[in-house]
């Protein structure tokens, strides 16, 4: 829907124009998965796929919400705000001024509208997308003066503790600091961050989503495991993180960790690597063409090492490459979600439609599949 579009819904909804419309982008992450909670790197890319909030202040304290996605509506006044007092979706949007209040920020009442084309579940980050969003809107409305980089931790912190979802700072951070044509490089231990040139069209290459259509949630238990499992590891190793430690490093302390352990750590070690072998790959101006083969590792390491795929996945995955995908692997969390494959423009039809023939053949529901590109990082759109 356009911004046009958002604000006739807003008016239709609360008979009244709102005052801006604000968006935020989903992601895919290229690389770094289950690295940001460990204090490491990740590399992913904001998509042309957004979500987007029309707002409006309110007087009297009340918080509106409103979906176009067919959820029901809600409300709430900003004093009762609180973990657990709402249920779905709108608890991302809650988060937000519940976040931005316990930062000392005055509260304003707020109408809000919103309308996304991020899938939800898809592993794309539509919860961070609808949080970004509302975060810009209420830091212009409100004049709360808030940086990206401060937003980046508030929207965090409303997903964590007012929805529930002990997630890191990959999404946030890539709907608001990610740029057109490039991938955000990102060190998630000093947050220091810069943007890495990463033109596939240039190329004659596609990145295609492969979105399973398996629903994934991170509020239950497979996600908070794996976390744990690390903070583990890591203390078994007797460091503050699993970014302390490199691969030979970790075959040397090998026997101090059970299997399960040395697996989840051999994961994010050898993971933070190939992070930085793509920056390099990419800052050095070689062809992201030769990116498969780090792809295709990454997406073994999650399969085999950190067991967070699932048989759709995993068949994304193959039947991608097996069409003549350059490299292809899970993006986001896992248990469900989507996969991308690199390739070449002129054989993104053959691929998708080969993939869709495996599902089929294997009895899953059909994929939804779909190219993305760099795009821009959450914006005032009107
Ligand atoms: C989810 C979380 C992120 C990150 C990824 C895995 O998307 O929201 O913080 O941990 O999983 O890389």
């Amino acid at each position: 829907m356009s911004a046009s579009a958002a604000a006739a819904a807003f008016q239709d909804h609360y008979g009244r124009p709102p005052e801006g419309i604000w968006s935020a982008p989903g992601r895919v992450n290229l690389m770094g998965e289950h690295t940001d909670y460990n204090q490491g790197y990740v590399l992913p890319l904001a998509i042309n796929r957004r979500a987007r909030v029309a707002a409006a202040l309110r007087p009297g304290g009340l918080l509106r919400m409103a979906t176009t996605a067919g959820g029901a509506p809600a409300e709430v006044r900003v004093e009762d705000l609180r973990p657990g007092v709402l249920e779905g979706w709108s608890r991302y949007a809650a988060g937000v001024p519940w976040a931005f209040g316990l930062r000392g920020a005055e509260v304003p009442g707020m109408d809000i509208l919103l309308d996304s084309d991020v899938p939800v579940g898809a592993g794309l980050s539509s919860s961070a997308a609808v949080e970004c969003a509302v975060a810009l809107a209420l830091n212009d409305l409100a004049d709360t003066g808030f940086s990206r980089d401060d937003m980046v931790l508030l929207c965090q912190q409303a997903e964590n503790e007012f929805a529930g979802a002990p997630t890191g700072i990959l999404d946030q951070s890539a709907s608001l600091l990610a740029a057109e044509g490039q991938a955000l490089f990102l060190d998630c231990r000093t947050r220091a961050s810069r943007l890495v040139p990463l033109n596939l069209a240039e190329a004659g290459l596609v990145l295609l989503v492969i979105d399973t259509r398996v629903s994934h949630a991170h509020d239950s238990g497979g996600y908070a495991q794996r976390r744990l499992d690390c903070e583990r590891a890591a203390g078994s190793l007797g460091l503050e993180s699993l970014r302390d430690i490199d691969l030979s490093g970790l075959v040397l302390a090998a026997g101090t960790l059970e299997t399960t352990q040395y697996r989840r750590a051999r994961h994010v070690v050898s993971e933070n690597a190939r992070v930085l072998a793509v920056v390099e790959h990419l800052e050095t101006g070689r062809p992201p063409a030769r990116l498969g083969p780090l792809l295709d590792a990454g997406h073994e390491s999650l399969r085999d090492d950190f067991e967070v795929s699932c048989p759709e996945l995993d068949l994304a995955v193959d039947a991608a490459k097996a069409a003549g995908a350059l490299g292809a692997r899970m993006t986001g969390g896992g248990f469900g979600g989507s996969a991308i494959a690199l390739v070449r423009r002129d054989d993104a039809g053959r691929v998708g439609a080969a993939v869709t023939r495996a599902f089929s053949r294997s009895g899953y529901t059909a994929p939804d599949l779909f190219p993305v590109e760099p795009g821009p990082a959450a914006a005032r759109d009107a």
